[in-house]
C-alpha cells in the first residue's frame, strides 16, 4: 500500500486482471467456463446492492431467505430499489427449512431469484447453501449468495454448488483491507441483464463491460486496497489455500469455544450450526456483568470483540477470522479470565 499506482497504468491494469482471475480460481471456476469476477468499489453492501439492482429485471421477483440482520438488509435493498421482494423468515438461531422454500417456490411462480446469506454474521450460523441451491436450480430460479463473511475461509465451489451469483468483499476471510467488494457470476447472466440497473455507479453490467473492454474500472478504483489485496491473495496461497485457512479458522474457533466454556461463557448456537467465522456468546446470567466494561478491558489489551446483534438475548460476538492463530485466542482467554476473576 506504500506504492502509488495510477489507476490507468498498465501495471495496475495487470493487478486487476490477476485479481479477477484468482477470485474465479478460488471459487473453482474460470472465465473459459463462462464465469466472471466483477470487482465493485465500496464495502460489501455496495456489492450486494449492485448485484440485486443490476441482475433482477423490472418484472423479476426476489425471495430472500432470512435468519438474521444481513438477510433483512437484502430485503431492504430490494424494497428501496422498488424490486418486488418477499422474505421467508426463520428464527436467528435456526437453519432455514428447505421444505418451506420449496413449497413457496411451488406456490408463487412469479419468483425469479432467491437470495440467501451463507454465514449469517448476526449469530455466526452457517446456512445450508447446498440444499437451497439444489432446489432453487430444480425450480430454475437464479440463486444469489451473500458469502461476505465466508468466501476465502470456507471452501465454496460456485459451479458445483449451483450458485449463480456470489457476493463477497476484500476484507473478511480473504484478509485484505476494506475498499471493494466483488461479484462472481455466470457471464450469460450479465449479458442478459443489460439495462436493468437502477443506479449508474452500481451498474454491475457496465462495470464488467468496462473491465472487459480495457481492463479498467469505470470510475476511480481503490488502488491501494487492490494492491493490498494482491498481497493478501499471495499470503492465502502461501498458507496453503482456502482449505488450510479453513482449518486455521476452525482451530481458532474450537480453542475459543472450549476456553470460553471453561470460563462460564456458553455459545448461543448448538455446535452443528456454528461457523468457524464468528461466535455468539450469551451474556452470563450475572447482574454484575457489564459488557461495556468487558469490552474496554479487552480493548485496552488490543483485543477487539463485537457487541451482540440479536434482537433478543443479551450477547456478544467474537470473530476468529483474520491474521490470528491459537496463540492470539489463548491471549484473549487469559484476558477474559482476568476480567472474570
Ligand atoms: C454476511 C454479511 N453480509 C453483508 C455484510 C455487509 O458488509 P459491509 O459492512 O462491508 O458493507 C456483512 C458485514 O459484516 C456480512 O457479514
Amino acid at each position: 500500500m506504500l506504492v502509488d499506482c495510477g489507476s490507468r497504468e498498465p501495471r495496475f491494469i495487470e493487478v486487476v486482471r490477476e485479481i479477477r482471475n484468482e477470485l474465479l480460481e478460488l471459487a473453482g471456476v474460470r472465465q473459459s467456463d463462462g464465469y466472471e469476477a466483477v470487482p465493485m468499489q465500496g464495502s460489501g453492501t455496495f456489492g450486494i446492492e449492485s448485484a440485486i439492482g443490476s441482475l433482477i429485471p423490472d418484472e423479476g421477483k426476489l425471495l430472500v431467505v432470512v435468519n438474521g440482520a444481513y438477510g433483512r438488509r437484502i430485503v431492504q435493498i430490494a424494497e428501496r430499489l422498488r424490486i418486488a421482494a418477499i422474505s421467508l423468515e426463520f428464527e436467528e438461531t435456526e437453519l432455514p427449512d428447505p421444505g418451506a422454500i420449496d413449497t413457496l417456490l411451488r406456490d408463487d411462480r412469479s419468483i425469479t431469484h432467491v437470495a440467501l446469506v451463507h454465514c449469517e454474521t448476526t449469530t455466526g450460523i452457517l446456512n445450508p447453501i447446498d440444499a437451497v441451491a439444489d432446489l432453487v436450480s430444480r425450480h430454475r430460479k437464479v440463486f444469489l449468495v451473500d458469502a461476505m463473511s465466508s468466501f476465502g475461509g470456507i471452501p465454496i465451489n460456485v459451479a458445483e454448488k449451483k450458485i449463480d451469483v456470489l457476493i463477497s468483499s476484500a476484507n473478511k476471510c480473504l484478509e485484505g483491507v476494506p475498499g471493494f467488494s466483488f461479484v462472481l457470476t455466470r457471464r450469460e447472466l450479465l449479458e442478459n441483464s443489460r439495462g436493468n440497473a437502477r443506479s449508474v455507479s452500481l451498474d454491475l453490467v457496465e462495470q464488467w463491460e468496462a473491465l472487459e473492454k480495457n481492463g479498467q474500472f469505470r470510475f476511480t478504483p481503490p488502488t491501494h486496497a487492490l494492491l493490498a489485496f494482491r498481497e493478501a491473495l499471495r499470503e492465502l496461497r502461501e498458507e496453503g489455500g482456502v482449505t488450510a485457512r479453513y482449518q486455521r479458522y476452525r482451530n481458532n474457533h474450537t480453542t475459543l469455544v472450549e476456553g470460553m466454556s471453561g470460563l462460564g461463557f456458553e455459545s448461543l448456537l448448538s455446535p452443528e450450526l456454528r461457523s468457524p467465522v464468528i461466535t455468539t456468546f450469551v451474556e452470563p446470567d450475572d447482574s454484575e456483568f457489564d459488557f461495556t466494561k468487558f469490552y474496554e478491558h479487552l480493548a485496552a489489551r488490543n483485543l477487539i470483540i463485537y457487541p451482540g446483534k440479536l434482537s433478543r438475548a443479551p450477547s456478544f460476538r467474537i470473530g476468529t477470522i483474520g491474521k490470528i492463530n491459537s496463540d492470539d485466542i489463548h491471549r484473549l482467554l487469559t484476558a477474559v479470565r482476568e476480567f472474570s476473576s
